[in-house]
């Protein structure tokens, strides 16, 4: 899979992450404890974290195993948060992350839907899907605004180290073609 190194929508401009981007990324919400809340890591106490969050996502990218892209305001060139995307087979899979001050602008669907768009389009790709803790309305919505059907729900399927140690139900939601 070769994927685009920018995307863009209306607002946003989507790049690979660079090494440079670790003190943006601690600042903006890798620190927030109410942004890490849902996710899968813990929020990060000290930008040497973040350095190597940042190294995993350009190492990803050359082994292909998963395409993280920072988003970039066009308005103020303001680094605001991460979409990823990982490909499996004819399936696509996805993850993002928001700053709490913009939360609620629509970003994140925003860039979910030009991710999505573009691996529908790829003729290999047949379904986009992602996952959500049961207690995340605001990511559900997220895929609910692309166009995902919410398909069900995953019990015990994810560790959301914030919330518990035991894996938790999540709802999935996916988009096929
Ligand atoms: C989930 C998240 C990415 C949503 O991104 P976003 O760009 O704010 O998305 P939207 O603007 O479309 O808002 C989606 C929903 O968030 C909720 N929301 C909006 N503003 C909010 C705020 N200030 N605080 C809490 N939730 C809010 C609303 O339910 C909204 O749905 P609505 O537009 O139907 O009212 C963002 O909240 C976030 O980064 N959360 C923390 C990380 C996370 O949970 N990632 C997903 C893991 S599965």
């Amino acid at each position: 899979m070769k994927l685009p190194q920018t995307l863009e929508t209306k607002r946003l401009s989507l790049r690979q992450p660079v090494a440079e981007d670790a003190a943006l990324i601690f600042k903006q919400y890798a620190q927030d404890p109410e942004v890490a809340k849902y996710t899968v890591w813990q929020p990060h106490q000290s930008i040497e974290e973040t350095h190597k969050w940042v190294s995993r996502c350009i190492s990803v990218w050359v082994d292909a195993s998963a395409f993280p892209y920072v988003l970039i305001r066009k308005e103020d060139a303001q680094l605001i948060g991460m979409v990823e995307i990982r490909f499996n087979n004819f399936k696509a899979d996805l993850g993002y992350v928001l700053a709490k001050s913009e939360w609620g602008k629509g970003y994140v669907p925003e860039a979910v839907q030009v991710l999505t768009g573009w691996a529908l389009e790829q003729d290999e790709i047949y379904r986009v899907w992602a996952v959500c803790d049961l207690e995340n309305p605001a990511s559900a919505r997220v895929m609910e605004k692309v166009g995902m059907q919410r398909e069900g729900i995953l019990k015990r399927w994810i560790i959301h180290p914030n919330m518990s140690k035991e894996p938790r139900d999540c709802y999935c939601y996916a988009v096929s073609k």
